[in-house]
Order: structure tokens, then sequence, then C-alpha cells
């Protein structure tokens, strides 16, 4: 008779439900194993086979088939070896099938019968909890897997502690989940002195997840602004929580499986590899577009990023999603991020700097700026110039506004936005409104209107450029509390977009 057992294939970040099937028949003795498995699953055999004896298990000397069902979706990874174990025990009648058929579980096994954490936890108790099955997990798992909380979670240390626990001798206790990590916010936009006008542009892009674009001398704190922004944007909603750790969690990086409501800042170096960045790779892991979903990417130094990454790009700053190739499939990710540019104007760093600047001003600006194809530099709707700060303004007391300060207005700002898209389905800040939507939330009055074409015709604004200053002036309307925009909105959003027009 065939025992069933049930475990999880990731696909993008959802898990897809995956039954393993155990046959134990006269004949042979073999042990094999089929359904699309890659080369970590069919080493699953060894690897339960050595824990098994760990255990003093022998295996039967029969034909043993392990089925896995769908047979047509690919199966990746270490985590078949505990499903693959328990539907073998279920088989051979070490454990109850029914505790067997109602568990979905992931784990890799080590030779000597311990459990080995993988990363996944998450999104599988998701899936388990769908079913209304119970969730079997490494010991390091369970924390993060308890967060459903819908489904019972057990978390073991060792393929023995599993078998004592369905013989009932030794059951073990739910897991608990583990302990929200607090935000690292010590970074205080008030340590940064002067660039009052970067601030502002900070400030905005926080406020509708705008793109920002910093160019500036090096020194002059462009990646000290940039590290602040976390510090102003709100927390993560529970839902926004909940996606963004399902990725960590596939990618392996929810360490302790404390769950943050902080929101993520990602900084690939500009040598990180294509897969690095936008995800795959073996596994198809998720990459750091991906990780910064519903954060922040920040990309320092951007003209130096290669030239493919920038294109590549393009297209998840757009949708929201990244599609990653794999062997025979795509898989999807979300990396819905806020984009944080900086740059130096020119290769020397001091094209603006009168008193440095290099003898090949202004060429020098326009090979260096020049890389940033106009595509990209379309969808970058904040562009602010960080002129370096005189050492008699470093020298005066810190008076500027604190981090607090200026994430308590970017937080009502978001509160209208969530009101305003809480009957739009995928659409929570006002860089998401399209069309009909953007048209309606974001048509200027008369003056603003008037503005707004004058410098469409005058500069030459793309369809697109047309729309991301609409959202834009949208956005700096909410931070003013107005309903309306009116043409003080437009015109800032306008002086952004406009900003280093000549050099890009
Ligand atoms: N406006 C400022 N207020 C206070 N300190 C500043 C300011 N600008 C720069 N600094 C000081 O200079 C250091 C370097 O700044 P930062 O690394 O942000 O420069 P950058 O613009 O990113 O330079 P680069 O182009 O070389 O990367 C900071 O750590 C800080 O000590
Ligand atoms: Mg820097």
């Amino acid at each position: 008779m065939v025992a069933r057992t049930f475990t999880v294939a990731f696909e993008g970040v959802e898990a897809r439900t995956v039954e393993v099937q155990c046959a134990v028949a006269n004949g042979l003795p073999a042990f094999s194993i089929v359904g699309l498995a890659d080369k970590a699953v069919s080493e699953a055999r060894d690897r339960v086979r050595s824990a098994l004896s760990a255990l003093s298990i022998a295996l039967p000397s029969k034909r043993i088939t392990v089925n896995l069902s769908p047979a047509d979706l690919p199966k990746e990874g270490s985590h078949f070896d505990l499903p693959i174990a328990l539907a073998l025990l279920a088989a051979i009648d070490i454990i109850p099938r029914e505790d067997a058929e109602t568990t979905v579980s992931l784990g890799e096994l080590s030779l000597d019968g311990r459990l080995v954490a993988v990363a996944g936890a998450l999104p599988a108790a998701m899936a388990a909890a769908e079913e209304e099955r119970q969730l079997l997990c490494p010991r390091a798992c369970g924390p993060e897997a308890a967060w459903v909380g819908a489904t019972p979670v057990f978390a073991a240390a060792s393929l023995a502690e599993v078998l004592r626990h369905f013989t009932g001798q030794a059951p073990i206790a739910p897991a608990t989940p583990g302990e929200v990590r607090a935000s690292a916010g010590t970074r205080d936009l008030r340590d940064v002195k002067g660039q009052e006008r970067a601030k502002r542009a900070l400030e905005i892009a926080a406020a509708g997840r705008h793109h920002l674009l910093m160019v500036g001398t090096p020194g002059s704190g462009k990646s000290m602004l940039a590290a602040r922004i976390p510090g102003i944007l709100p927390p993560l909603s529970p839902v926004e929580a909940l996606e963004t750790s399902m990725i960590h969690s596939l990618a392996g990086l929810l360490d302790e499986g404390g769950i943050s409501r902080a929101r993520p800042f990602r900084e690939p170096h500009h040598t990180a590899s294509m897969a690095a960045i936008v995800g795959g790779g073996r596994g198809a892991k998720p990459g750091e577009v991906s990780l910064a979903h519903n954060g922040v990417l920040f990309l320092d130094e951007l003209p130096e990023f290669p030239r493919p990454v920038l294109e590549t790009l393009r297209q998840p700053i757009e949708s929201g999603e990244v599609v990653v190739a794999r062997a025979n499939a795509h898989v999807r990710y979300p990396c819905r991020f806020l984009m944080v540019a900086a740059a130096n104007p020119c290769r020397c760093g001091y094209l603006s700097d009168p008193a440095r600047a290099c003898a090949k001003s202004p060429g020098c600006g326009e090979d260096y700026l020049g890389r940033l194809s106009g595509p990209l530099m379309d969808r970058i709707d904040l562009r602010v110039e960080v002129p370096p700060v005189a050492f008699a303004d470093l020298d005066l007391p810190a008076t500027g506004e604190s981090s607090a300060t200026v994430a308590s207005r970017v937080a009502a700002a978001r509160e209208v936005q969530t009101l305003r898209f809480r009957d739009q389905p995928g659409v929570r800040v006002n860089a998401e409104a399209e069309g009909a939507l953007l048209e309606e939330i974001a048509a200027p009055d008369t003056e603003g209107r008037d503005l707004l074409l004058k410098v469409a015709e005058r500069f030459g604004l793309s369809a697109r450029g047309y729309h991301r200053v609409l959202r834009v002036a949208r956005t700096v309307a909410d931070l003013d509390g107005s309903a309306r925009v009116r043409k003080p909105h437009v015109a800032e959003a306008v002086s952004y977009r406009l900003t280093l027009a000549k050099t890009l």
C-alpha cells in the first residue's frame, strides 16, 4: 500500500503543495525517487538511508519507490529529505499513516539524522495552513513558520525527535513566533547639515515612493542622506511585513525567525552580478530588487553599474515585479521598491565645484552621466544636486528637523493615500496610480494645468514624464494637506524633473 505525506516546491514566493508517495513492493532491493527531481533531491536517497540507519532502522530489502507529485512541477533543493523520510517511515509502518497524511514537512537531513535548516519555511507554513495541515520543520525554522499562526508548527532538531513525536513517546510543543526585530533606526536626518533641497526630495520620495537620484561631489553627504530614508518611512503594515518576510525567508535571510517591521534597505555594490541584483542563478533565488520589496534599493555610484544591469532594471522598476528565468520555467518575484541612486557629476567628481573642476569639464560630465540611458532616467522622478557643504556650516550645531518630525509628515501623507486607494487593488501609493485613476486624483487646477502644458512643450516631456510629474505633484499636494493639486505643487514637481536636464 502507498503511504503519503506532503511538502512544497517553490515557484517564486509561492509554495506549491507536493504530494510525496512511497510504495514498498516485492522485488529486487532498490530505492528510487521519481517526479522531476533535481540532483539535490536525488541525493536525498543517500541522506535518508544514512539518517535512518543512525536510528538503527534498516531499509527493507524490497523495491522502494518515492514519487513526487505532480510530476511536471520541477523540484529543487534539499528540503525534500524530511518528507521523503516521513513517507518511508509511514510506508514501513513505523509512524502512523494518518499522521503523515496530515503533515506538510520540509528539512534537510544530515547523515547522523540531525535536521538542518532550510530556506522558505514561512511560505511553506502558509501553504500548509491553506490546506489545513500541520507543518513539521527543522528547529531553527520554527519561529519563522509559526508567524502564520493559522496552523500548528512543530520544529524538531533531529529525525529521532520526529519519530518520538509521531509515536507519542515525546510530543514536541508547537513552535512560537520569533521576536519582531526592532528597527535599527538610529541614524537621524538631523546629523546632515544643510542640504535642505535634498532633504525635501527625500521626504517626497518617501511619501509617494518616487524614485530619486542625487548628484553631487564626493563627500557632500549623498550616502549619508540615503541611509536615513528607512528612518523616515512608516513601518511595514502587517501585510507588507509578511510579503517582505516571505522573500527574505526564501533567500534564507530571516535569522532566528525574527520578522522585522522596519523597511528593508538594500545597497548592492556596483560590482554585484546580474543574478545577485535581479535574481536567478542556482535555485532562481530572489535578487536585491526583490529583497528590497516594500523598502529601499540604494544604488550608490549609479553610473558605475554595468549597462546591462541598468537596462534590466527598467522593467522591474515599472512593473513592480521581476521575472527570473530558470532551467525549465520562469518564476516571478514582487519588487516594489523605492529606488534611491547617487552619482558623482563626472568621473573626477568635481564638475560642479568651480575650485576643483577638472580640465575636461564640461565634457567629463556628459561622458559620465551620459551612461545612464534616457529610458532609465525617465523613470527617476526626483533629481537633486547635492552641493558640498561649506566648512563653516559643518561647524554649526545641528538645527535641522529630526527624522521623527519628517517621518510624521510622511506617515500622514501615506495615510491619505491608503484611504484614497482603498478600493484599488494593487495600488498603495501615488507612484502606482495609472491612466484614468491618475487623471482623476491628480488633475491640477487651471493654473497648474497651464504651467504643466507650457513645461511639457518647452522641454519636450515624454508622455511618461508628463504622467510622472502629475504623480509627484499629487504627493507634494498630499504633504501640503491639499485636496487639489495646485500650481505650486506642479511647479515643485517639475523642478525636480528638470534638474540636470542639460547633462542627462
Ligand atoms: N551635509 C553634511 N552634514 C554633515 N556631515 C557631512 C555632510 N556631508 C558630508 N558629511 C560628512 O562627510 C562624510 C562623507 O559623506 P558621504 O559618504 O555621505 O558622501 P558622498 O556624497 O556619498 O560621497 P561619495 O560621492 O564619495 O560617495 C560623512 O560621513 C559625514 O561625516
Ligand atoms: Mg557615497
